[in-house]
Protein backbone atom coordinates (compact mmCIF):
# COMPACT_ATOMS: atom_id res chain seq x y z
CA UNK A 1 0.00 0.00 0.00
CA UNK A 2 2.72 2.49 1.18
CA UNK A 3 4.43 1.83 -2.20
CA UNK A 4 1.52 2.13 -4.22
CA UNK A 5 0.86 5.53 -2.55
CA UNK A 6 4.60 6.78 -2.72
CA UNK A 7 4.51 5.93 -6.13
CA UNK A 8 0.81 8.20 -6.80
CA UNK A 9 2.65 11.30 -4.93
CA UNK A 10 5.66 10.91 -7.36
CA UNK A 11 2.92 12.03 -10.39
CA UNK A 12 1.33 13.93 -8.18
CA UNK A 13 1.10 16.94 -10.31
CA UNK A 14 -0.12 14.34 -13.50
CA UNK A 15 -2.82 13.41 -11.40
CA UNK A 16 -6.60 14.70 -12.56
CA UNK A 17 -8.95 15.75 -9.06
CA UNK A 18 -10.51 12.61 -9.29
CA UNK A 19 -7.56 10.41 -8.87
CA UNK A 20 -6.37 12.41 -6.48
CA UNK A 21 -9.99 12.19 -4.62
CA UNK A 22 -9.59 8.27 -4.61
CA UNK A 23 -5.67 8.54 -3.35
CA UNK A 24 -6.81 10.69 -0.25
CA UNK A 25 -10.21 8.68 0.00
CA UNK A 26 -7.30 5.68 0.44
CA UNK A 27 -5.42 6.78 2.47
CA UNK A 28 -7.84 7.49 4.98
CA UNK A 29 -9.23 4.08 4.57
CA UNK A 30 -5.58 2.95 5.38
CA UNK A 31 -5.35 5.22 8.54
CA UNK A 32 -8.83 3.98 10.01
CA UNK A 33 -8.01 0.56 9.53
CA UNK A 34 -4.59 1.33 11.87
CA UNK A 35 -6.33 3.18 14.16
CA UNK A 36 -9.24 0.62 14.49
CA UNK A 37 -6.50 -1.86 15.01
CA UNK A 38 -4.24 -0.07 17.61
CA UNK A 39 -7.61 0.70 19.86
CA UNK A 40 -8.65 -2.98 19.54
CA UNK A 41 -5.47 -3.86 21.37
CA UNK A 42 -5.22 -4.37 25.50
CA UNK A 43 -2.00 -3.37 25.56
CA UNK A 44 -1.18 0.76 25.47
CA UNK A 45 0.68 2.05 22.67
CA UNK A 46 1.98 5.79 23.15
CA UNK A 47 4.54 6.92 20.55
CA UNK A 48 6.68 10.15 20.11
CA UNK A 49 8.72 11.63 17.15
CA UNK A 50 12.54 12.12 16.94
CA UNK A 51 11.69 15.72 19.74
CA UNK A 52 10.12 13.37 22.33
CA UNK A 53 6.43 15.31 21.19
CA UNK A 54 3.15 12.83 21.32
CA UNK A 55 1.97 11.57 18.02
CA UNK A 56 0.41 8.73 18.69
CA UNK A 57 -1.80 7.32 21.78
CA UNK A 58 -4.10 4.44 21.34
CA UNK A 59 -7.48 3.45 23.92
CA UNK A 60 -6.01 1.33 25.74
CA UNK A 61 -2.75 3.58 26.81
CA UNK A 62 -5.42 6.32 27.44
CA UNK A 63 -7.20 3.99 29.90
CA UNK A 64 -3.93 2.57 31.81
CA UNK A 65 -1.73 5.07 32.28
CA UNK A 66 -3.24 8.17 34.17
CA UNK A 67 -3.07 11.06 31.41
CA UNK A 68 -3.28 14.79 31.80
CA UNK A 69 -6.48 16.03 30.86
CA UNK A 70 -6.89 17.64 27.25
CA UNK A 71 -4.99 17.00 24.13
CA UNK A 72 -1.75 15.27 24.33
CA UNK A 73 -0.73 15.19 20.71
CA UNK A 74 2.99 17.39 20.09
CA UNK A 75 3.56 17.92 23.81
CA UNK A 76 6.60 16.32 25.68
CA UNK A 77 5.92 12.57 25.72
CA UNK A 78 6.27 12.60 29.58
CA UNK A 79 4.55 15.62 30.28
CA UNK A 80 0.88 13.90 29.65
CA UNK A 81 2.07 11.05 31.97
CA UNK A 82 0.42 11.84 35.43
CA UNK A 83 2.57 9.77 37.89
CA UNK A 84 5.60 11.04 39.04
CA UNK A 85 7.20 7.78 38.75
CA UNK A 86 6.09 6.70 34.99
CA UNK A 87 7.23 10.50 33.94
CA UNK A 88 10.73 10.37 35.35
CA UNK A 89 11.53 7.15 33.82
CA UNK A 90 10.54 7.91 30.57
CA UNK A 91 12.25 10.94 30.68
CA UNK A 92 15.06 9.48 31.67
CA UNK A 93 15.09 7.11 29.24
CA UNK A 94 14.34 9.04 26.48
CA UNK A 95 17.20 11.62 27.51
CA UNK A 96 19.50 8.76 27.52
CA UNK A 97 17.99 6.94 24.77
CA UNK A 98 18.27 3.78 26.46
CA UNK A 99 15.98 1.07 25.52
CA UNK A 100 14.27 -0.28 28.74
CA UNK A 101 11.75 -3.62 28.38
CA UNK A 102 9.16 -4.88 30.70
CA UNK A 103 10.17 -2.22 33.66
CA UNK A 104 7.53 -2.50 36.55
CA UNK A 105 5.29 0.02 38.12
CA UNK A 106 2.59 -0.47 40.91
CA UNK A 107 -0.25 2.49 40.59
CA UNK A 108 -2.76 2.71 43.37
CA UNK A 109 -6.58 3.47 42.01
CA UNK A 110 -9.27 4.79 43.80
CA UNK A 111 -10.14 2.88 46.24
CA UNK A 112 -7.53 1.22 47.36
CA UNK A 113 -7.17 -0.72 43.82
CA UNK A 114 -3.76 -1.54 42.91
CA UNK A 115 -2.80 -2.14 39.68
CA UNK A 116 0.85 -4.02 38.18
CA UNK A 117 2.34 -1.50 34.90
CA UNK A 118 4.77 -3.40 32.59
CA UNK A 119 6.19 -0.53 30.98
CA UNK A 120 8.60 -1.01 27.94
CA UNK A 121 10.53 1.96 25.69
CA UNK A 122 11.49 0.69 22.15
CA UNK A 123 12.92 2.89 19.31
CA UNK A 124 10.48 3.85 16.62
CA UNK A 125 12.24 2.74 13.49
CA UNK A 126 11.11 3.68 9.90
CA UNK A 127 13.41 2.26 6.59
CA UNK A 128 16.65 1.30 9.38
CA UNK A 129 16.32 4.91 10.67
CA UNK A 130 14.97 5.80 14.67
CA UNK A 131 12.54 8.00 13.85
CA UNK A 132 10.82 8.39 17.71
CA UNK A 133 9.79 6.04 20.46
CA UNK A 134 7.47 4.06 21.17
CA UNK A 135 6.04 3.47 25.07
CA UNK A 136 4.16 -0.03 25.39
CA UNK A 137 2.15 -0.90 28.38
CA UNK A 138 0.81 -3.65 29.33
CA UNK A 139 -1.32 -4.58 32.82
CA UNK A 140 0.08 -7.18 34.14
CA UNK A 141 -1.52 -7.28 37.82
CA UNK A 142 -3.81 -11.02 36.96
CA UNK A 143 -1.12 -12.54 35.60
CA UNK A 144 1.05 -11.68 38.89
CA UNK A 145 -1.30 -12.43 41.22
CA UNK A 146 -2.05 -16.11 39.41
CA UNK A 147 1.82 -16.08 39.86
CA UNK A 148 1.38 -15.33 43.76
CA UNK A 149 -1.40 -18.03 44.31
CA UNK A 150 0.75 -20.74 42.43
CA UNK A 151 3.45 -19.62 44.88
CA UNK A 152 1.40 -20.09 47.62
CA UNK A 153 -0.18 -23.42 46.34
CA UNK A 154 3.71 -24.72 45.24
CA UNK A 155 4.37 -23.99 48.63
CA UNK A 156 1.90 -25.43 50.56
CA UNK A 157 2.21 -28.86 48.56
CA UNK A 158 5.88 -28.73 48.88
CA UNK A 159 4.91 -28.27 52.96
CA UNK A 160 2.44 -31.26 52.64
CA UNK A 161 5.17 -33.26 51.17
CA UNK A 162 7.94 -32.28 53.62
CA UNK A 163 5.58 -33.12 56.86
CA UNK A 164 4.23 -36.43 55.38
CA UNK A 165 8.45 -37.31 54.96
CA UNK A 166 9.00 -36.03 58.43
CA UNK A 167 5.96 -38.47 59.75
CA UNK A 168 6.97 -41.27 57.83
CA UNK A 169 10.73 -40.59 58.69
CA UNK A 170 10.03 -40.60 63.05
CA UNK A 171 7.65 -43.21 62.78
CA UNK A 172 10.15 -46.18 62.21
CA UNK A 173 12.97 -44.75 65.30
CA UNK A 174 9.92 -43.56 67.81
CA UNK A 175 8.20 -47.58 67.02
CA UNK A 176 11.38 -49.05 68.09
CA UNK A 177 12.30 -46.90 71.21
CA UNK A 178 8.18 -47.99 72.15
CA UNK A 179 9.11 -51.48 71.80
CA UNK A 180 12.59 -51.05 73.87
CA UNK A 181 10.99 -49.18 76.44
CA UNK A 182 8.69 -52.08 76.88
CA UNK A 183 10.68 -54.70 76.90
CA UNK A 184 12.72 -53.05 79.63
CA UNK A 185 9.51 -52.04 81.72
CA UNK A 186 8.72 -55.85 81.31
CA UNK A 187 11.76 -57.13 82.79
CA UNK A 188 11.88 -54.90 85.61
CA UNK A 189 8.33 -56.21 86.44
CA UNK A 190 9.47 -59.58 86.53
CA UNK A 191 12.55 -58.78 88.90
CA UNK A 192 14.28 -62.11 89.04
CA UNK A 193 14.98 -62.18 85.56
CA UNK A 194 16.33 -58.57 85.28
CA UNK A 195 19.72 -59.32 83.13
CA UNK A 196 22.10 -56.14 82.88
CA UNK A 197 23.68 -56.78 79.56
CA UNK A 198 19.91 -56.99 78.04
CA UNK A 199 18.64 -53.86 79.26
CA UNK A 200 22.33 -52.25 78.19
CA UNK A 201 22.04 -53.26 74.66
CA UNK A 202 18.22 -51.79 74.83
CA UNK A 203 19.23 -48.58 76.18
CA UNK A 204 21.71 -48.88 73.32
CA UNK A 205 18.93 -48.99 70.61
CA UNK A 206 17.46 -46.32 72.38
CA UNK A 207 19.98 -44.04 72.41
CA UNK A 208 20.73 -44.72 68.75
CA UNK A 209 17.26 -44.50 67.75
CA UNK A 210 17.19 -40.92 69.61
CA UNK A 211 20.34 -40.22 67.40
CA UNK A 212 18.19 -40.78 64.44
CA UNK A 213 15.38 -38.24 65.29
CA UNK A 214 17.74 -35.91 66.24
CA UNK A 215 19.42 -35.97 62.77
CA UNK A 216 16.13 -36.04 60.98
CA UNK A 217 14.89 -32.48 62.83
CA UNK A 218 18.11 -31.02 62.23
CA UNK A 219 17.86 -32.09 58.23
CA UNK A 220 14.78 -31.01 58.57
CA UNK A 221 15.30 -27.69 59.72
CA UNK A 222 18.34 -27.25 57.60
CA UNK A 223 15.83 -28.20 54.83
CA UNK A 224 13.16 -26.17 55.77
CA UNK A 225 15.06 -22.73 56.87
CA UNK A 226 16.01 -19.55 54.91
CA UNK A 227 19.67 -20.23 53.28
CA UNK A 228 21.94 -17.69 54.74
CA UNK A 229 23.62 -17.17 51.36
CA UNK A 230 25.77 -14.42 50.52
CA UNK A 231 26.55 -14.57 46.38
CA UNK A 232 29.73 -13.14 45.50
CA UNK A 233 31.21 -12.91 42.04
CA UNK A 234 33.05 -15.93 41.72
CA UNK A 235 35.12 -18.57 39.52
CA UNK A 236 33.27 -21.64 38.99
CA UNK A 237 36.00 -23.44 37.19
CA UNK A 238 38.44 -23.09 40.20
CA UNK A 239 35.68 -24.13 42.81
CA UNK A 240 35.60 -27.45 40.41
CA UNK A 241 39.43 -27.75 40.13
CA UNK A 242 39.89 -27.46 43.91
CA UNK A 243 36.76 -29.88 44.73
CA UNK A 244 38.16 -32.80 41.97
CA UNK A 245 41.14 -32.25 43.05
CA UNK A 246 40.26 -32.81 46.66
CA UNK A 247 37.85 -35.59 45.77
CA UNK A 248 40.48 -37.36 43.42
CA UNK A 249 41.76 -39.73 46.00
CA UNK A 250 38.39 -41.24 47.26
CA UNK A 251 37.48 -41.32 43.50
CA UNK A 252 39.91 -43.55 42.36
CA UNK A 253 39.97 -45.78 45.49
CA UNK A 254 36.37 -46.53 44.13
CA UNK A 255 37.79 -47.26 40.47
CA UNK A 256 36.25 -44.39 39.09
CA UNK A 257 37.60 -42.21 36.20
CA UNK A 258 37.25 -38.32 36.72
CA UNK A 259 37.19 -35.85 34.09
CA UNK A 260 37.33 -32.44 34.45
CA UNK A 261 35.75 -30.79 31.62
CA UNK A 262 36.08 -27.20 31.85
CA UNK A 263 35.87 -24.41 29.00
CA UNK A 264 38.48 -21.61 29.98
CA UNK A 265 36.17 -18.91 28.69
CA UNK A 266 33.82 -18.98 31.53
CA UNK A 267 32.73 -15.85 32.59
CA UNK A 268 32.59 -15.46 36.73
CA UNK A 269 28.74 -15.94 38.50
CA UNK A 270 27.64 -15.00 41.94
CA UNK A 271 28.33 -17.61 44.21
CA UNK A 272 28.64 -18.44 47.75
CA UNK A 273 31.25 -21.24 48.10
CA UNK A 274 30.95 -23.16 50.87
CA UNK A 275 27.22 -23.74 49.58
CA UNK A 276 27.65 -24.77 45.80
CA UNK A 277 30.89 -26.48 46.83
CA UNK A 278 27.90 -28.41 49.63
CA UNK A 279 25.98 -28.69 46.04
CA UNK A 280 28.17 -29.95 43.81
CA UNK A 281 29.63 -32.08 46.27
CA UNK A 282 26.12 -34.02 47.05
CA UNK A 283 25.91 -34.69 43.27
CA UNK A 284 29.21 -35.98 43.11
CA UNK A 285 28.96 -38.11 45.58
CA UNK A 286 25.64 -39.27 44.21
CA UNK A 287 27.49 -40.36 40.93
CA UNK A 288 29.94 -42.39 43.34
CA UNK A 289 26.54 -43.80 45.08
CA UNK A 290 25.21 -44.77 41.74
CA UNK A 291 28.78 -46.30 40.04
CA UNK A 292 29.74 -49.08 42.81
CA UNK A 293 31.20 -51.20 40.56
CA UNK A 294 33.43 -48.48 39.29
CA UNK A 295 33.13 -46.18 36.36
CA UNK A 296 33.78 -42.11 34.79
CA UNK A 297 32.56 -39.11 36.43
CA UNK A 298 32.74 -36.24 34.10
CA UNK A 299 32.68 -32.47 35.38
CA UNK A 300 31.89 -29.98 32.65
CA UNK A 301 31.71 -26.50 32.10
CA UNK A 302 30.36 -24.29 29.39
CA UNK A 303 28.84 -21.21 28.78
CA UNK A 304 25.64 -20.77 26.86
CA UNK A 305 24.10 -17.69 25.84
CA UNK A 306 23.97 -15.49 29.02
CA UNK A 307 24.49 -18.81 31.41
CA UNK A 308 26.99 -21.15 32.38
CA UNK A 309 26.26 -24.49 32.54
CA UNK A 310 27.50 -27.28 34.71
CA UNK A 311 27.59 -30.69 34.50
CA UNK A 312 27.89 -33.99 36.10
CA UNK A 313 28.16 -37.17 34.22
CA UNK A 314 27.68 -40.35 35.39
CA UNK A 315 27.58 -43.72 33.59
CA UNK A 316 26.30 -45.69 37.00
CA UNK A 317 22.99 -47.52 37.25
CA UNK A 318 20.57 -44.75 36.41
CA UNK A 319 17.49 -44.26 37.54
CA UNK A 320 13.39 -45.00 36.02
CA UNK A 321 11.09 -42.15 35.53
CA UNK A 322 9.45 -43.02 38.40
CA UNK A 323 12.40 -42.68 40.49
CA UNK A 324 13.48 -39.06 38.77
CA UNK A 325 10.21 -37.78 39.37
CA UNK A 326 10.57 -37.68 43.27
CA UNK A 327 14.41 -37.31 43.15
CA UNK A 328 14.12 -33.30 44.66
CA UNK A 329 11.63 -34.72 47.31
CA UNK A 330 12.65 -34.92 51.19
CA UNK A 331 13.44 -37.78 52.30
CA UNK A 332 13.15 -39.60 48.83
CA UNK A 333 15.84 -42.42 48.96
CA UNK A 334 16.64 -45.64 47.17
CA UNK A 335 20.18 -46.49 49.00
CA UNK A 336 19.86 -48.37 52.55
CA UNK A 337 21.74 -45.61 54.40
CA UNK A 338 20.63 -43.01 52.48
CA UNK A 339 18.87 -39.63 54.10
CA UNK A 340 17.39 -38.88 50.83
CA UNK A 341 17.72 -35.07 51.89
CA UNK A 342 20.99 -34.57 49.90
CA UNK A 343 18.92 -33.11 46.51
CA UNK A 344 16.35 -31.83 48.66
CA UNK A 345 19.18 -29.35 49.93
CA UNK A 346 21.17 -29.10 45.89
CA UNK A 347 17.74 -27.40 44.51
CA UNK A 348 17.17 -25.29 47.00
CA UNK A 349 20.91 -24.08 46.64
CA UNK A 350 20.77 -24.32 43.33
CA UNK A 351 17.36 -22.21 43.43
CA UNK A 352 19.04 -19.80 46.05
CA UNK A 353 21.74 -18.91 42.87
CA UNK A 354 18.73 -17.96 41.08
CA UNK A 355 19.94 -21.31 38.81
CA UNK A 356 18.41 -23.93 37.56
CA UNK A 357 18.79 -28.25 37.77
CA UNK A 358 17.66 -30.31 35.56
CA UNK A 359 18.19 -34.63 35.12
CA UNK A 360 18.02 -36.97 32.25
CA UNK A 361 18.82 -40.13 33.08
CA UNK A 362 18.40 -44.25 31.82
CA UNK A 363 18.67 -47.23 33.81
CA UNK A 364 21.64 -48.95 33.49
CA UNK A 365 23.64 -45.99 31.14
CA UNK A 366 24.04 -43.44 33.49
CA UNK A 367 22.77 -40.01 34.56
CA UNK A 368 23.33 -35.99 33.84
CA UNK A 369 22.64 -33.19 36.22
CA UNK A 370 22.38 -29.86 34.05
CA UNK A 371 23.00 -27.08 36.15
CA UNK A 372 22.51 -23.36 34.93
CA UNK A 373 23.63 -19.99 36.51
CA UNK A 374 22.94 -16.51 35.34
CA UNK A 375 25.43 -14.64 34.38
CA UNK A 376 25.76 -11.57 36.40
CA UNK A 377 26.28 -8.36 33.35
CA UNK A 378 29.55 -7.12 35.46
CA UNK A 379 30.20 -11.06 35.30
CA UNK A 380 30.66 -10.79 31.56
CA UNK A 381 34.27 -9.68 31.48
CA UNK A 382 35.63 -12.03 34.62
CA UNK A 383 36.32 -14.73 32.41
CA UNK A 384 38.68 -17.62 33.57
CA UNK A 385 41.58 -17.53 32.26
CA UNK A 386 43.42 -19.29 35.07
CA UNK A 387 44.00 -22.61 33.26
CA UNK A 388 43.66 -23.63 29.13
CA UNK A 389 40.57 -25.60 27.70
CA UNK A 390 41.11 -29.29 29.07
CA UNK A 391 38.42 -30.63 26.88
CA UNK A 392 39.20 -33.15 24.72
CA UNK A 393 37.37 -34.50 22.06
CA UNK A 394 36.31 -37.74 23.40
CA UNK A 395 34.68 -35.20 26.36
CA UNK A 396 32.79 -33.50 23.96
CA UNK A 397 30.70 -36.09 22.85
CA UNK A 398 29.83 -36.58 25.92
CA UNK A 399 29.00 -33.47 26.72
CA UNK A 400 26.04 -34.06 23.96
CA UNK A 401 24.70 -37.83 25.73
CA UNK A 402 21.40 -37.47 25.67
CA UNK A 403 20.65 -34.18 25.19
CA UNK A 404 17.00 -35.14 23.41
CA UNK A 405 16.23 -37.34 25.73
CA UNK A 406 13.45 -36.30 28.51
CA UNK A 407 14.34 -34.23 31.73
CA UNK A 408 12.99 -33.52 34.57
N1 LIG B 1 23.70 -39.91 39.94
C1 LIG B 1 22.68 -40.67 40.29
N2 LIG B 1 22.47 -41.86 39.70
C2 LIG B 1 21.41 -42.63 40.04
N3 LIG B 1 20.52 -42.29 40.99
C3 LIG B 1 20.67 -41.12 41.62
C4 LIG B 1 21.76 -40.24 41.32
N4 LIG B 1 21.65 -39.16 42.10
C5 LIG B 1 20.55 -39.34 42.87
N5 LIG B 1 19.98 -40.51 42.60
C6 LIG B 1 18.75 -41.04 43.21
O1 LIG B 1 18.12 -40.00 43.93
C7 LIG B 1 17.90 -40.39 45.28
C8 LIG B 1 17.92 -39.18 46.17
O2 LIG B 1 19.22 -38.62 46.21
P1 LIG B 1 19.66 -37.75 47.46
O3 LIG B 1 21.04 -37.29 47.27
O4 LIG B 1 18.60 -36.74 47.73
O5 LIG B 1 19.57 -38.78 48.67
P2 LIG B 1 20.53 -39.97 48.99
O6 LIG B 1 21.77 -39.92 48.19
O7 LIG B 1 19.71 -41.22 48.86
O8 LIG B 1 20.83 -39.71 50.52
P3 LIG B 1 21.69 -38.49 51.13
O9 LIG B 1 20.68 -37.57 51.76
O10 LIG B 1 22.55 -39.14 52.14
O11 LIG B 1 22.42 -37.83 50.03
C9 LIG B 1 18.98 -41.41 45.54
O12 LIG B 1 18.62 -42.27 46.62
C10 LIG B 1 19.03 -42.15 44.21
O13 LIG B 1 17.97 -43.07 44.09
MG1 LIG C 1 22.84 -38.10 48.11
Amino acid sequence: MRKFIQRALNKLSKLDSQQIQHLIMDLASENENLEIVLDSMTDGVLAADTEDRVILCNKAAERLLPLVPGDIYDRLLWEVIEDLDISQFVQTCLRTQDTVEDREFTLSGPGGNTRILSISILPLVQAGKVQGSILHMQDISEKRWREARLRRAESLASLTTLTAGVAHEIKNPLGSIGIHIQLIQRMLKNNKSVKEDDIGTYLEVINEEVDRLNRIVVDFLFAVRPMDIHPVVGCLNCLLRDLMGFMQYELEQAGIQSVVDLEDSIPHIMMDEKFMKQAILNMVKNAMNAMPEGGRLVVSSRKKGDEVILRIIDDGIGMSSEVMGKIFEPYFTTRDFGSGIGLTLVYKIIKEHGGDISVVSQEGRGTTFTLSFPVPQSGQHLIDSTHGDSRSPGDSAQWEVWENEDEV
